[in-house]
């Protein structure tokens, strides 16, 4: 199943004369100080003369923020909406927001299309081809309603597909931000895939439920190889520290793993590893009660996983890429997994689980060591590991532990450039003796609560000794509390950012 909720976002290039003629439902002008004076408005202003102009003047003098007008006589469109522009050295999250502001007033305006213009007045010092991927990328993703466990309450989405106007463009420039919208309006269907994954409750989303929707994606997109691993095959792989999680469930594990090659031949290829825990119930050492309904989003890194792989099979992207969904559900029962058990991992350590809450480490562990068999040139893991990420950064940023620098900085670039930010933390010796135990080679947890985000990482780094790696946190960043609960899609930007533009 695919994710993708506008059927289409395309790109055209107005005149003043174009711009009456343009049919849609609502047609959208972001506006700033230099609004008036874009020539493609001009037929327009002189259709409502004082109505468009006193409408800027009442944004711009920040009497208003938004002004939803039926249109005026001559005009195609059957409604306007005049919305400010963030300032143009606003922070990509303001840009995001006013994006997804934008979507939000076209859902509730009931439109099945909308037009949005990106105006000649649009500041020189902003990157249209970003600005193009962000808004085209933020449309999509906010187009996106959880509907599928509802019977009498759906919301049905009017909005059906957009497109996106370019005042004052020269045809190549058009055609390069044509390619932006492309590829935005594809990270966005990713980051929907990884949210609905997401926001399915666990048992609508068990290992064999994700096995399945991974399987089906095939069959939209023919270049993915997909295969999958049972708990008999991660068995006979000896992956003693990822199969302790999953038995205390009548859910068995799978590993999916999807391969994406796109790039020459034989380059090496980037190996995705994302951790799939359906639910986390935290095991023997169970976890409180409150709020635990969020431990369904215990797989979102699985999911990013899921989503990035579609965006670059729709792309077609140029990349070599292996994804490994690691999934699990890690339940309570007669069978399950107590402090204190020592289990060996594929790699041959030996591992002293301490804690069974501290889950996600020993299966991306045993997937950390599965994935030298791909002779990636890069491993990235992706995890919703730690609650002590989510009082170190909170959802700003994910946190990122590398043991290769360069790679660690290519990260937080992609995150910068689209605004799916990162922040890195050190992954120094002095944080390795928290895994040190009189009973095995390795103890799941030690040392106390300080300093649990890199703690987690450090255990994970004895697993990772043979090719460049980096870690990234996302238990803050991947999904949202509040009125506003529900998956974000992250880190799906960051990640589509890093493999189509990252150069690694
Ligand atoms: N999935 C949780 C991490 C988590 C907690 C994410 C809260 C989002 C919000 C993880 O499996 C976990 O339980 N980690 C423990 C580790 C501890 C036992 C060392 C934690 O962070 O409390
Ligand atoms: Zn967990
Ligand atoms: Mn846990």
């Amino acid at each position: 199943m695919t994710y993708k909720v506008l059927s289409s976002i395309a790109t055209k290039s107005v005149n003043s004369a174009e711009l009456l003629k343009i049919r849609t439902d609502l047609l959208i002008i972001g506006v700033n100080k230099k609004t008036t004076s874009a020539i493609e408005l001009k037929s327009l202003k002189n259709s409502a003369k004082s109505l468009i102009t006193q409408s800027i003047r009442e944004i711009n003098n920040g009497s208003r923020k938004s002004i939803f007008l039926p249109t005026p006589e001559r005009l195609k469109a059957k409604n306007l909406l005049l919305i400010k522009e963030p300032k143009p050295k606003a922070a990509s999250f303001l840009w995001i927001k006013y994006f997804s502001e934008i979507m939000n007033l076209a859902k509730s305006s009931k439109a099945k299309d909308f037009a949005f213009l990106v105006t000649s007045a649009t500041p020189k010092t902003i990157d249209l081809n970003w600005l193009s991927e962000i808004s085209a990328r933020t449309f999509e993703a906010s187009a996106y309603t959880f509907n599928a466990t509802k019977n009498k309450t759906v919301v049905p989405v009017s909005v059906k597909k957009g497109s996106l106007l370019f005042g004052g463009l020269t045809s190549a420039k058009l055609k390069s931000v044509k390619a932006s919208v492309i590829t935005g309006h594809a990270v966005g269907e990713g980051m929907n895939a990884a949210k609905h994954l997401g926001d399915l409750p666990a048992n609508h989303c068990t290992p064999r439920i994700i096995e399945r929707k991974t399987k089906a994606l095939k069959k939209h997109f023919p270049a993915l190889k997909i295969s999958s691993l049972n708990e008999k095959d991660l068995a006979k792989l000896k992956m003693g520290s990822y199969l302790s999680v999953a038995k205390g469930s009548d859910e068995p594990p799978r590993m999916m793993v999807i391969e994406y090659k796109g790039g020459p031949k034989h380059k090496q290829p980037l190996a995705l590893v994302g951790k799939g825990i359906t639910f986390d119930t935290g095991g023997i050492s169970l976890k409180p009660g409150s709020a635990m309904d969020e431990m369904k989003w215990d797989m979102c890194g699985a999911a990013s996983v899921f989503g990035v792989m579609q965006t670059l099979a729709r792309l077609k992207a140029k990349v070599n890429i292996v994804g490994l969904m690691v999934c699990a559900e890690n339940m309570p029962s007669a069978r399950a997994t107590k402090p204190g058990d020592v289990v060996t991992s594929m790699s041959g350590q030996t591992i002293e689980i301490l804690n069974t809450d501290a889950e996600g480490r020993l299966i991306l562990c045993d997937a950390l060591t599965y994935a030298k068999k791909f002779k990636p040139s890069h491993v990235i893991d992706m995890a919703t590991l730690t609650g002590a990420v989510v009082i170190a950064l909170g959802s700003p940023a994910s946190g990122v532990m590398a043991n290769n620098q360069p790679l660690a900085d290519k990260i937080l670039a992609a995150g910068e450039a689209s605004g799916d930010r990162a922040w890195q933390l050190p992954l120094w010796e002095e944080y390795e003796h928290c895994t040190k135990t009189n009973f095995a080679d390795l103890a799941n947890i030690g040392g106390g609560r300080e300093a649990g985000t890199i703690k987690a990482a450090s255990f994970l780094s004895n697993f990772t000794k043979d090719y460049k790696w980096a870690h990234i946190d996302i238990a803050a960043s991947a999904w949202n509390s509040g009125t506003k609960k529900g998956g974000t899609g992250r880190p799906v930007p960051l990640l589509a950012e890093l493999i189509l533009k990252g150069n690694l």
